[in-house]
Protein backbone atom coordinates (compact mmCIF):
# COMPACT_ATOMS: atom_id res chain seq x y z
CA UNK A 1 0.00 0.00 0.00
CA UNK A 2 1.39 3.60 -0.43
CA UNK A 3 -1.60 5.54 0.83
CA UNK A 4 -0.05 7.94 2.18
CA UNK A 5 -1.45 8.15 6.22
CA UNK A 6 -3.42 10.76 7.25
CA UNK A 7 -2.71 13.91 9.54
CA UNK A 8 -4.88 16.69 11.35
CA UNK A 9 -4.26 19.01 13.86
CA UNK A 10 -6.38 21.80 14.09
CA UNK A 11 -6.21 25.40 16.39
CA UNK A 12 -9.15 27.28 18.62
CA UNK A 13 -10.38 30.13 16.66
CA UNK A 14 -9.74 32.42 19.75
CA UNK A 15 -6.94 34.95 18.96
CA UNK A 16 -3.81 35.53 17.09
CA UNK A 17 -1.11 33.08 16.87
CA UNK A 18 2.07 32.93 18.27
CA UNK A 19 5.40 31.54 18.63
CA UNK A 20 3.98 28.56 20.96
CA UNK A 21 1.29 28.03 17.97
CA UNK A 22 3.78 28.41 15.27
CA UNK A 23 6.61 25.95 16.89
CA UNK A 24 4.15 23.79 18.44
CA UNK A 25 1.96 23.55 15.91
CA UNK A 26 2.14 25.30 12.67
CA UNK A 27 5.47 25.46 11.47
CA UNK A 28 5.13 21.69 11.70
CA UNK A 29 1.60 21.12 9.32
CA UNK A 30 4.24 23.29 6.67
CA UNK A 31 7.05 20.41 7.18
CA UNK A 32 4.18 17.41 7.29
CA UNK A 33 2.36 18.54 4.13
CA UNK A 34 4.35 17.07 1.28
CA UNK A 35 4.71 13.73 3.07
CA UNK A 36 0.75 12.93 4.39
CA UNK A 37 -2.26 13.38 3.61
CA UNK A 38 -2.38 16.41 4.98
CA UNK A 39 -5.94 18.34 7.09
CA UNK A 40 -5.72 21.60 9.13
CA UNK A 41 -8.76 23.14 10.33
CA UNK A 42 -9.62 25.99 12.71
CA UNK A 43 -11.71 25.08 15.70
CA UNK A 44 -14.90 27.34 15.66
CA UNK A 45 -16.78 24.90 17.72
CA UNK A 46 -14.20 24.43 20.40
CA UNK A 47 -13.96 28.43 20.73
CA UNK A 48 -17.55 28.62 21.27
CA UNK A 49 -16.49 26.54 25.19
CA UNK A 50 -15.45 30.65 26.13
CA UNK A 51 -18.57 32.31 24.65
CA UNK A 52 -17.10 34.87 22.48
CA UNK A 53 -19.50 37.52 20.87
CA UNK A 54 -20.34 36.25 17.62
CA UNK A 55 -18.16 39.16 15.37
CA UNK A 56 -15.07 37.87 17.79
CA UNK A 57 -15.46 34.43 16.93
CA UNK A 58 -16.18 35.25 12.52
CA UNK A 59 -13.30 37.69 12.70
CA UNK A 60 -10.96 34.94 14.49
CA UNK A 61 -11.64 32.55 12.33
CA UNK A 62 -10.72 34.41 9.28
CA UNK A 63 -7.46 35.63 10.66
CA UNK A 64 -6.16 32.14 11.94
CA UNK A 65 -6.92 31.01 8.11
CA UNK A 66 -4.77 33.73 7.13
CA UNK A 67 -2.03 32.78 9.16
CA UNK A 68 -2.02 29.19 8.19
CA UNK A 69 -1.82 30.47 4.82
CA UNK A 70 0.50 32.95 5.14
CA UNK A 71 2.89 30.25 7.37
CA UNK A 72 3.26 27.97 4.23
CA UNK A 73 0.29 26.18 4.51
CA UNK A 74 -0.66 25.34 0.99
CA UNK A 75 -4.09 24.39 0.10
CA UNK A 76 -3.45 22.77 -3.10
CA UNK A 77 -1.61 20.00 -0.72
CA UNK A 78 -3.42 20.45 2.66
CA UNK A 79 -7.27 20.15 3.10
CA UNK A 80 -7.81 23.41 4.69
CA UNK A 81 -11.33 23.60 6.57
CA UNK A 82 -13.01 25.03 9.25
CA UNK A 83 -14.50 23.02 12.03
CA UNK A 84 -17.84 23.54 12.00
CA UNK A 85 -18.23 23.33 7.74
CA UNK A 86 -18.24 19.59 8.52
CA UNK A 87 -21.59 18.93 10.49
CA UNK A 88 -20.74 15.15 10.55
CA UNK A 89 -18.83 16.38 13.53
CA UNK A 90 -21.15 17.63 15.43
CA UNK A 91 -23.79 14.46 14.54
CA UNK A 92 -20.30 12.03 15.97
CA UNK A 93 -19.87 14.48 19.11
CA UNK A 94 -23.15 13.31 20.27
CA UNK A 95 -22.56 9.36 19.12
CA UNK A 96 -19.18 9.35 20.70
CA UNK A 97 -20.80 10.84 24.12
CA UNK A 98 -22.36 7.20 24.45
CA UNK A 99 -18.94 5.90 25.41
CA UNK A 100 -17.58 8.39 27.50
CA UNK A 101 -17.61 8.42 31.15
CA UNK A 102 -18.09 12.24 33.47
CA UNK A 103 -15.38 11.23 35.53
CA UNK A 104 -12.78 11.10 32.93
CA UNK A 105 -13.37 14.07 31.90
CA UNK A 106 -13.64 15.68 34.86
CA UNK A 107 -10.19 15.11 35.47
CA UNK A 108 -8.81 16.24 32.42
CA UNK A 109 -6.80 19.22 33.50
CA UNK A 110 -7.63 21.74 30.72
CA UNK A 111 -10.89 20.76 32.04
CA UNK A 112 -9.91 21.98 36.06
CA UNK A 113 -8.27 24.73 34.52
CA UNK A 114 -10.87 26.04 32.78
CA UNK A 115 -13.69 25.42 35.40
CA UNK A 116 -11.85 27.40 37.43
CA UNK A 117 -11.41 30.12 35.81
CA UNK A 118 -15.41 29.83 34.51
CA UNK A 119 -15.91 29.64 38.39
CA UNK A 120 -13.24 32.44 39.24
CA UNK A 121 -11.31 29.98 41.59
CA UNK A 122 -7.71 31.28 42.10
CA UNK A 123 -6.09 28.05 44.17
CA UNK A 124 -5.01 24.42 42.83
CA UNK A 125 -6.48 22.96 46.18
CA UNK A 126 -10.15 23.45 45.84
CA UNK A 127 -12.00 20.40 45.13
CA UNK A 128 -13.29 21.37 41.85
CA UNK A 129 -16.18 18.97 41.41
CA UNK A 130 -17.45 19.89 44.40
CA UNK A 131 -17.38 23.52 43.53
CA UNK A 132 -18.99 22.84 40.06
CA UNK A 133 -22.20 21.23 41.39
CA UNK A 134 -22.64 23.17 44.25
CA UNK A 135 -22.15 26.12 42.74
CA UNK A 136 -25.47 28.65 43.36
CA UNK A 137 -23.91 31.43 42.02
CA UNK A 138 -24.66 32.96 38.54
CA UNK A 139 -21.38 31.50 37.20
CA UNK A 140 -21.67 28.30 35.73
CA UNK A 141 -19.30 25.45 34.12
CA UNK A 142 -21.06 24.84 30.91
CA UNK A 143 -21.09 21.27 29.58
CA UNK A 144 -19.22 21.99 26.22
CA UNK A 145 -16.26 22.77 28.04
CA UNK A 146 -16.60 19.14 29.66
CA UNK A 147 -17.14 17.32 26.62
CA UNK A 148 -14.36 19.14 24.92
CA UNK A 149 -12.13 16.33 25.05
CA UNK A 150 -14.90 13.99 22.95
CA UNK A 151 -15.29 17.14 20.53
CA UNK A 152 -11.18 16.93 19.85
CA UNK A 153 -11.43 13.58 20.02
CA UNK A 154 -14.13 13.57 16.76
CA UNK A 155 -12.40 15.94 15.15
CA UNK A 156 -9.56 13.27 14.52
CA UNK A 157 -11.38 9.89 14.53
CA UNK A 158 -14.30 11.16 11.60
CA UNK A 159 -11.04 11.34 9.66
CA UNK A 160 -9.62 8.21 10.39
CA UNK A 161 -6.06 10.53 11.61
CA UNK A 162 -2.99 8.96 12.55
CA UNK A 163 -0.30 11.73 13.39
CA UNK A 164 -1.71 14.54 14.95
CA UNK A 165 0.99 17.31 15.45
CA UNK A 166 0.27 19.42 18.44
CA UNK A 167 2.23 21.28 21.36
CA UNK A 168 2.91 19.40 25.00
CA UNK A 169 -0.05 20.62 26.54
CA UNK A 170 -2.24 18.96 23.95
CA UNK A 171 -1.19 15.25 24.82
CA UNK A 172 -3.70 14.15 27.35
CA UNK A 173 -6.46 14.89 24.91
CA UNK A 174 -4.83 12.82 22.80
CA UNK A 175 -4.77 9.79 25.21
CA UNK A 176 -8.20 10.28 25.87
CA UNK A 177 -8.44 9.77 21.74
CA UNK A 178 -7.07 6.85 22.10
CA UNK A 179 -9.03 5.85 24.46
CA UNK A 180 -12.21 6.49 23.30
CA UNK A 181 -11.09 4.38 19.57
CA UNK A 182 -10.15 1.58 21.87
CA UNK A 183 -13.35 1.70 23.56
CA UNK A 184 -15.71 2.15 20.70
CA UNK A 185 -13.68 -0.42 18.24
CA UNK A 186 -13.62 -2.88 21.39
CA UNK A 187 -17.59 -2.43 22.52
CA UNK A 188 -18.75 -2.95 18.57
CA UNK A 189 -16.37 -5.90 18.09
CA UNK A 190 -14.86 -3.26 15.08
CA UNK A 191 -11.52 -2.09 13.79
CA UNK A 192 -13.30 1.25 13.25
CA UNK A 193 -10.69 4.11 14.12
CA UNK A 194 -7.72 4.28 14.27
CA UNK A 195 -5.08 5.29 17.74
CA UNK A 196 -3.60 8.50 16.91
CA UNK A 197 -0.28 9.54 18.29
CA UNK A 198 1.57 12.99 18.49
CA UNK A 199 4.25 13.56 15.59
CA UNK A 200 7.02 16.32 16.28
CA UNK A 201 9.95 16.00 13.81
CA UNK A 202 12.89 16.32 16.76
CA UNK A 203 11.11 13.85 19.17
CA UNK A 204 10.27 15.36 21.73
CA UNK A 205 7.22 17.69 21.60
CA UNK A 206 8.35 21.34 22.50
CA UNK A 207 6.81 23.54 24.63
CA UNK A 208 7.50 27.41 23.95
CA UNK A 209 7.82 29.33 27.18
CA UNK A 210 6.38 33.18 27.67
CA UNK A 211 8.46 36.08 27.80
CA UNK A 212 7.47 36.88 31.31
CA UNK A 213 9.24 33.87 33.45
CA UNK A 214 6.56 31.33 33.24
CA UNK A 215 7.02 27.67 31.57
CA UNK A 216 4.41 28.26 28.69
CA UNK A 217 3.36 30.96 26.15
CA UNK A 218 -0.12 30.99 25.89
CA UNK A 219 -2.48 33.28 24.86
CA UNK A 220 -4.68 33.58 28.63
CA UNK A 221 -1.37 33.78 29.92
CA UNK A 222 -0.41 37.61 27.89
CA UNK A 223 3.00 36.42 27.56
CA UNK A 224 2.93 36.14 23.35
CA UNK A 225 5.31 37.12 21.01
CA UNK A 226 2.43 36.77 18.13
CA UNK A 227 2.77 36.17 14.07
CA UNK A 228 1.22 39.36 13.54
CA UNK A 229 3.29 41.50 15.97
CA UNK A 230 4.38 44.91 14.36
CA UNK A 231 8.64 45.21 13.94
CA UNK A 232 8.37 47.65 16.65
CA UNK A 233 6.41 46.18 19.28
CA UNK A 234 8.07 42.44 18.86
CA UNK A 235 11.38 44.56 19.73
CA UNK A 236 9.95 46.01 22.83
CA UNK A 237 8.49 42.40 23.59
CA UNK A 238 12.03 40.49 23.66
CA UNK A 239 13.95 44.03 25.25
CA UNK A 240 11.25 43.62 28.08
CA UNK A 241 11.35 40.13 29.13
CA UNK A 242 11.98 38.96 32.42
CA UNK A 243 15.83 37.78 33.43
CA UNK A 244 17.66 38.14 36.34
CA UNK A 245 21.09 39.94 38.08
CA UNK A 246 23.03 37.81 35.74
CA UNK A 247 25.85 35.41 36.83
CA UNK A 248 28.06 35.88 39.59
CA UNK A 249 30.33 32.74 39.55
CA UNK A 250 31.77 30.98 36.44
CA UNK A 251 29.25 27.84 35.51
CA UNK A 252 26.46 29.12 37.63
CA UNK A 253 22.90 27.05 37.19
CA UNK A 254 20.43 28.62 35.20
CA UNK A 255 17.09 30.42 36.62
CA UNK A 256 14.17 29.63 34.90
CA UNK A 257 13.55 33.27 33.14
CA UNK A 258 17.05 32.88 31.73
CA UNK A 259 16.64 29.33 30.24
CA UNK A 260 13.45 30.58 28.92
CA UNK A 261 15.44 32.95 26.48
CA UNK A 262 17.92 30.27 25.68
CA UNK A 263 15.07 27.98 24.90
CA UNK A 264 13.48 30.40 22.36
CA UNK A 265 16.95 31.26 21.35
CA UNK A 266 17.60 27.43 20.51
CA UNK A 267 13.95 27.47 18.11
CA UNK A 268 14.85 30.43 16.46
CA UNK A 269 18.88 31.20 16.44
CA UNK A 270 21.54 29.98 14.43
CA UNK A 271 23.04 26.78 16.34
CA UNK A 272 26.48 28.60 16.89
CA UNK A 273 24.82 31.74 18.39
CA UNK A 274 23.16 29.61 21.33
CA UNK A 275 26.61 28.47 21.91
CA UNK A 276 28.47 32.09 21.71
CA UNK A 277 25.47 33.16 24.46
CA UNK A 278 25.91 29.80 26.70
CA UNK A 279 29.52 30.18 26.77
CA UNK A 280 29.48 33.90 27.33
CA UNK A 281 26.40 32.61 30.96
CA UNK A 282 29.57 30.28 31.56
CA UNK A 283 32.25 32.88 31.95
CA UNK A 284 29.75 35.09 33.35
CA UNK A 285 30.75 37.94 30.50
CA UNK A 286 27.17 37.43 29.28
CA UNK A 287 24.95 41.24 28.93
CA UNK A 288 21.09 40.16 28.74
CA UNK A 289 20.38 42.83 27.01
CA UNK A 290 22.61 41.55 23.50
CA UNK A 291 21.16 37.97 23.67
CA UNK A 292 17.79 40.12 23.72
CA UNK A 293 18.34 41.86 21.10
CA UNK A 294 19.75 38.61 18.89
CA UNK A 295 17.01 37.20 19.63
CA UNK A 296 14.65 39.88 18.96
CA UNK A 297 16.30 40.13 15.26
CA UNK A 298 16.36 36.41 14.78
CA UNK A 299 12.31 36.10 15.41
CA UNK A 300 11.66 39.08 13.41
CA UNK A 301 13.54 36.67 10.71
CA UNK A 302 10.84 34.12 10.58
CA UNK A 303 7.75 36.61 12.08
CA UNK A 304 7.79 39.60 9.65
CA UNK A 305 7.67 37.83 6.26
CA UNK A 306 4.65 35.75 7.78
CA UNK A 307 3.67 39.27 8.99
CA UNK A 308 3.36 40.93 5.47
CA UNK A 309 1.85 37.63 4.07
CA UNK A 310 -0.81 37.75 6.52
CA UNK A 311 -1.84 41.18 6.00
CA UNK A 312 -2.27 40.95 1.93
CA UNK A 313 -3.75 37.59 2.40
CA UNK A 314 -7.09 39.01 5.10
CA UNK A 315 -7.59 41.60 2.76
CA UNK A 316 -8.60 38.91 -0.03
CA UNK A 317 -11.65 37.32 1.12
CA UNK A 318 -12.52 35.67 -2.63
CA UNK A 319 -9.20 33.65 -1.98
CA UNK A 320 -10.56 32.37 1.92
CA UNK A 321 -13.53 31.52 0.43
CA UNK A 322 -12.29 29.58 -2.46
CA UNK A 323 -9.70 27.74 -0.02
CA UNK A 324 -12.17 27.06 2.46
CA UNK A 325 -14.95 25.48 0.47
CA UNK A 326 -12.64 23.23 -1.65
CA UNK A 327 -11.54 22.25 2.32
CA UNK A 328 -15.23 21.99 3.75
CA UNK A 329 -15.63 19.74 0.39
CA UNK A 330 -12.86 17.02 0.83
CA UNK A 331 -13.04 17.41 4.69
CA UNK A 332 -16.62 16.50 4.72
CA UNK A 333 -16.46 13.91 2.09
CA UNK A 334 -14.24 11.50 4.60
CA UNK A 335 -16.09 12.71 7.78
CA UNK A 336 -19.89 11.49 5.93
CA UNK A 337 -18.22 7.99 4.94
CA UNK A 338 -17.27 7.39 8.46
CA UNK A 339 -20.25 8.44 10.07
CA UNK A 340 -22.18 6.69 7.86
CA UNK A 341 -20.17 3.89 9.22
CA UNK A 342 -20.16 4.69 12.77
CA UNK A 343 -23.93 4.90 12.45
CA UNK A 344 -24.34 1.52 10.80
CA UNK A 345 -22.34 -0.18 13.65
CA UNK A 346 -24.20 1.25 16.24
CA UNK A 347 -27.63 0.17 15.00
CA UNK A 348 -28.83 3.59 13.88
CA UNK A 349 -30.09 1.87 10.52
CA UNK A 350 -32.86 3.21 8.62
CA UNK A 351 -36.41 1.29 7.67
CA UNK A 352 -37.13 3.49 4.15
P1 LIG B 1 -3.19 28.83 23.62
O1 LIG B 1 -2.57 27.94 24.64
O2 LIG B 1 -2.39 30.05 23.37
O3 LIG B 1 -4.64 29.11 23.88
P2 LIG B 1 -4.06 26.81 21.78
O4 LIG B 1 -4.51 26.04 22.96
O5 LIG B 1 -5.12 27.31 20.86
O6 LIG B 1 -3.14 28.02 22.25
O7 LIG B 1 -3.02 25.92 20.98
C1 LIG B 1 -3.02 25.61 19.60
C2 LIG B 1 -1.83 24.72 19.27
O8 LIG B 1 -0.61 25.37 19.62
C3 LIG B 1 -1.82 23.39 20.02
O9 LIG B 1 -1.27 22.39 19.20
C4 LIG B 1 -0.92 23.65 21.18
O10 LIG B 1 -0.31 22.49 21.65
C5 LIG B 1 0.11 24.58 20.54
N1 LIG B 1 0.70 25.46 21.56
C6 LIG B 1 0.10 26.50 22.21
N2 LIG B 1 0.95 27.10 23.08
C7 LIG B 1 2.12 26.42 22.97
C8 LIG B 1 3.40 26.55 23.58
N3 LIG B 1 3.65 27.52 24.46
N4 LIG B 1 4.37 25.67 23.23
C9 LIG B 1 4.14 24.69 22.33
N5 LIG B 1 2.96 24.53 21.70
C10 LIG B 1 1.96 25.36 22.00
N1 LIG C 1 -7.63 21.30 21.59
C1 LIG C 1 -6.71 21.85 20.63
C2 LIG C 1 -6.04 23.09 21.26
O1 LIG C 1 -6.51 23.67 22.21
C3 LIG C 1 -7.39 22.26 19.37
C4 LIG C 1 -8.00 21.09 18.66
C5 LIG C 1 -9.33 20.81 18.54
C6 LIG C 1 -7.31 20.04 18.01
N2 LIG C 1 -9.52 19.68 17.83
C7 LIG C 1 -8.30 19.16 17.49
C8 LIG C 1 -5.97 19.75 17.81
C9 LIG C 1 -7.96 18.01 16.78
C10 LIG C 1 -5.62 18.60 17.09
C11 LIG C 1 -6.62 17.75 16.58
O2 LIG C 1 -5.03 23.50 20.78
Amino acid sequence: MNEKEIVLSGIRATGNLHLGNYFGALSKFVRMQDDYDSMFFIADLHALTTNPSPEELHVNVKNIVSEYLAAGVDPEKATIFVQSDVPEVSELYLLLNMHVGIGELMRTASFKDKARKALGIKSDSEDIEHEIIGSETNKRVNAGLLTYPTLMAVDILIQKAHKVPVGKDQEQHLELTRRFARRFNSFYGVDLFPEPTNFDFGGQPVKVPGLDGSGKMGKSEGNCIYLIDEEKVLRKKVMRATTDEGPKEPNSPVSLPVQNLFTLMELTSAPEVVQQFKDAYADCSIRYGDLKKQLAEDILKITLPIRQRILDIRNDDAYIGKVLRQGAERARERAAATLKEAREVMGIRKFY
